[in-house]
């Protein structure tokens, strides 16, 4: 008998078993109440929002790349400045760089952990440096001590504040040194995005931050760049979270916490299903981190052909079981940003991560038998593959 497939992600079950009836109820009162933009179910999911993340303020938007945006904004990033980020990331993070009208300056990875190498940023701060982003790819903080401490020795070696903008589009929840992501840099930047770990029913995005003077600056940014109604100082956006989806996502930052222990446990069990499988490489929380695996990313077939990954996907495709690839193409060879001038083999490390890695099914309802299948056929076809190629070599 053919098994039912698995696939990547699944939304439906956490709709199906938790949500449903909390939902639906509190988003017809919503749609009778006749009030869908802004209003009191905004203001309240901001403030619990600020709240598990330790942080004075928060702000919701329409976005992860507005939150991004509206951050570069509002801390007065713009032409002449330089932005260091990784290239390993969702193309959101530098298109905003750029679309503030600065220049993304981009370091290679770390590879254990897949985040920026914190060496690398230090050497690539420059007199025209203002902003550092960090990406906390896959649910995996970046070492935020250490990085808060690189900006500020920059800043004083530079005589000009650089502001660190954290990505945290993949990481609601994660904690570095047991304090949450998105609290530690000026501004941090969430997407609610519905794969995110904390998903809309549609997009949505929020900053949190500390610093009072910049609540009026990113709502008059997120509001067509009007601080009195009909009176426009700047250029900004329209980017409001609407009533609806913070209502949606209120209700669901109450189990934010539980399903980023569903995903821990699942990373802990695809440990023990596969840590032993040589030539694939498993993500690991690295000392000081609680990552909330966003993402399963595995790395496969170190040193040898990347086709080996492609093959593997295919087979487990043909099993029904879904796979992700995030990303195929690092950010500095990606065609629209050809004219910063990197070549491949600038940054030899996410060049070689993104032609490897793929990413095994991971979301809180995956069972433990769907686990079990998946690395059962995992490792069938991967010695398949692998071994052959080994003995050439
Ligand atoms: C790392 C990263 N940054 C930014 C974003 C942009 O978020 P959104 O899709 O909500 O605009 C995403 C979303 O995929 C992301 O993964």
């Amino acid at each position: 008998m053919t098994q039912p497939p698995i696939p990547a992600f699944n939304l439906t079950r956490q709709f199906a078993e938790t949500l449903q009836t909390e939902v639906t109820a509190a988003v017809s009162e919503v749609l009778a109440s006749g009030g869908y933009i802004g209003g009191p179910a905004v203001t309240s999911f901001e403030a619990d929002f600020a709240k598990y993340h330790g942080t004075a303020h928060a702000l919701g938007c329409n976005s992860g790349t507005d939150a991004l945006y509206l951050a570069f904004r509002a801390l007065e990033i713009g032409p002449g400045d330089e932005v260091i980020t990784t290239p390993f990331s969702f193309i959101a993070t530098a298109e905003t760089i750029v679309a503030a009208g600065a220049t993304p300056v981009f370091v290679d990875i770390d590879p254990a952990t897949f985040n920026f190498d914190l060496d690398q940023v230090a050497a690539a701060i420059s007199p025209r440096t203002k902003g550092i982003v960090p990406v906390h790819l896959f649910g995996q903080p970046v070492d935020m001590t250490r990085l808060m401490t690189i900006a500020e020795a920059g800043s004083k070696d530079i005589g000009q504040k650089i502001w660190v903008i954290e990505d945290c589009a993949q990481a609601t929840g994660a904690q570095w040194n047991g304090r949450k992501v998105g609290s530690w840099g000026a501004i941090g930047c969430f997407s609610f995005y519905p794969t995110k770990n904390l998903g809309g029913c549609g997009d949505g995005g929020a900053m949190t931050f500390n610093a009072a003077e910049w609540v009026p600056e990113l709502k008059m940014f997120r509001e067509h760049g009007m601080r009195r109604r009909y009176y426009h100082d700047e250029i900004g956006l329209n980017s409001r979270l609407d009533a609806i989806q913070a209502t949606v996502l209120k209700i669901k930052l109450r189990y934010l916490d539980q399903w980023n222990q569903a995903r821990t446990a699942i990373a802990n069990r695809y440990q023990t299903l596969l840590g032993d499988t040589d030539g694939i490489q498993l993500p690991q929380a690295t000392p000081g981190s609680t990552p909330v695996w966003n993402q399963y990313s595995i790395r496969v077939g170190e040193g040898r052909s990347p086709e080996l990954r492609d093959k593997l996907r295919s087979a487990l495709q043909e099993d029904g079981i879904g796979t992700g690839l995030y990303y195929p193409l690092p950010l500095h060879l990606q065609p629209v940003f050809s004219n910063l001038g990197y070549q491949p083999g600038s940054l030899p490390q996410v060049e070689q991560v993104s032609s490897q890695v793929m990413a095994l099914p991971m979301f809180p309802e995956l069972e433990a038998a769907e686990q079990e299948r998946i690395a059962e056929r995992l490792k069938h076809h991967w010695a398949a593959f692998a071994v052959p190629q080994l003995q050439l070599t």
